[in-house]
């Protein structure tokens, strides 16, 4: 069971790691007005107290002078600094787990609203928050007491308040809820303690322990990555570990054929030039065995453990290459049932690029040499199978539009991420 059905969080040092952004800005404000930029333990005073207090006192600047410079900071934190932040690793495992099992989950921060349903946005973890409670733009801070009591709902059994400063454990008291003091963040222990906190965390993972109880972590998502050679799906693996980690998702990226020690050495049989002579049936044996093993020892352990796995290929390849490419056929999907188990992906996205623009891409030419792609059959067939995929609309494949640029098909890519690793609907995962 939950230690508690209702939560209530505190944005910056609590969910986000904020610092980056408000120091950069708190840079950015000084030096436009005319001071020398202290270094970087000395700006991060700057994360928490009232901003005009820190440019009077740490800067030594006149009434008149700290107001610009606090306009000059908003003006940069706006535009950019608010998004040079992310989410405390295993933060969205935790969030995750908490909505799935039924609690009901709220912000309370000083940042204005706005900001707060931006944040929560751009991180992927809006959709597991019940409420928001933040001041608007230009409202003066009414303080944590009156925001926690916003946050709750009509009715609660036990409801707790997590929050990194003594503003965050000073409101739960005042409201009469549990206060849980988050050290990852940007207060001291002796400023929790003091402030009335019940318990101490010193890391995301007891704060995990203290909020989840004994309720164990959701399972992690499975995730693959496929297309024909040069669609550019392992530029995007990469960006979408990026992506997920800075929404605290705490992600394994790994591959195939290969992705452990064992089916890395089946990777040097597959790929090494001395393998010529190898056939075709040798071939998927391989691929299938490399597999069997990356589950065991990589994908299954990892899962369990809650982290989602993004893999670069996985069994849609030896459909593709060795079922269709080899003209293998359904005996690929057979040998390949029993390496892979129940280990099958949730989402499997199919960058699709015409083997056309793959040949330009390879061979790095404006022009495809259309007499020597139509005599590639082989690579034809692989892309056939991979489109064959995407037409079952309500299955778990995703054909991905391959041919924008980086930017635009990482775009696309999150998207139907982010909508199935916040989906807490979605059955056992
Ligand atoms: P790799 O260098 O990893 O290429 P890519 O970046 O395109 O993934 O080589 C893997 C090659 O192995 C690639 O051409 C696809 C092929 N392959 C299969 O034929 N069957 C499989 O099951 C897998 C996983 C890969």
């Amino acid at each position: 069971m939950l230690n508690f059905d209702t939560v209530i969080f505190d944005l910056d040092g609590t969910i986000t790691e904020s610092a980056p952004g408000i120091t950069k800005s708190a840079a950015y404000a000084i030096e436009k007005a005319g001071y020398a930029v202290p270094d970087e333990s000395t700006l991060t005073e700057f994360v928490g107290p009232p901003l005009y207090d820190s440019f009077r006192n740490i800067c030594g600047m006149t009434d008149e002078e700290a107001v610009r410079a606090v306009k000059t900071y908003r003006e940069r934190h706006h535009l950019i600094g608010w998004r040079e932040a992310r989410v405390y690793n295993g933060i969205f495992e935790l969030l995750y787990t908490l909505k799935r099992e039924g609690a009901y989950i709220a912000l309370a921060s000083s940042k204005p609203v706005d900001l707060c349903e931006k944040t929560l946005e751009y991180f992927a973890i809006r959709p597991f928050f019940d409420k928001i409670s933040a001041p608007c733009e230009g409202e003066k801070d009414p303080g944590k007491r009156f925001l926690i009591t916003q946050a709750l709902p009509e009715s609660y059994d036990r409801a707790c308040m997590a929050g990194d400063r003594r503003f965050d454990m000073a409101g739960a008291k005042q409201a009469g809820i549990y206060a849980v003091g988050a050290l990852y963040g940007y207060g001291t222990r002796e400023e929790l303690l003091d402030a009335g906190a019940d318990e101490i965390c010193e890391s995301t993972a007891a704060l995990r322990q203290a909020l989840l109880g004994d309720t164990p972590l959701a399972k992690g998502r499975f995730i693959t990555f496929e297309g024909s050679d040069g669609c550019g799906k392992s530029t995007q693996h990469k960006l979408m570990k990026e992506y997920l980690e800075s929404c605290g998702v705490d992600t394994v990226n790994t591959r195939e054929p290969g992705g452990c020690p064992i089916s890395e050495r089946i990777r040097e049989v597959l790929l090494d030039v001395k393998s010529l002579g190898m056939t075709d049936e040798c071939e998927a044996l391989l691929f299938a065995a490399a597999r069997a093993q990356h589950v065991h020892d990589t994908i299954a352990p990892a899962l369990e453990a809650g982290k989602t796995v993004l893999c670069d290929r996985y069994v849609d390849s030896s459909i593709a290459y060795q079922g269709a490419g080899r003209g293998l056929g359904d005996w690929v999907r057979q040998i390949n049932e029993r390496a892979v188990g129940t280990c099958v992906p949730e989402l499997t996205l199919i960058f699709d690029i015409s083997p056309e623009e793959a040949i330009k891409r390879r061979l790095g030419v404006s022009e495809a040499d259309r007499m020597e792609l139509s005599k590639d059959d082989f690579r034809k067939r692989v892309y056939e199978a991979f489109m064959d995929m995407c037409k079952n609309e309500n299955s778990r494949y995703c054909r991905v539009d391959a041919s924008g640029s980086i930017e635009q098909i990482h775009e696309i890519a999150r998207q139907k991420v982010v909508k199935l690793i916040t989906d807490t609907n979605g059955g056992e995962i």
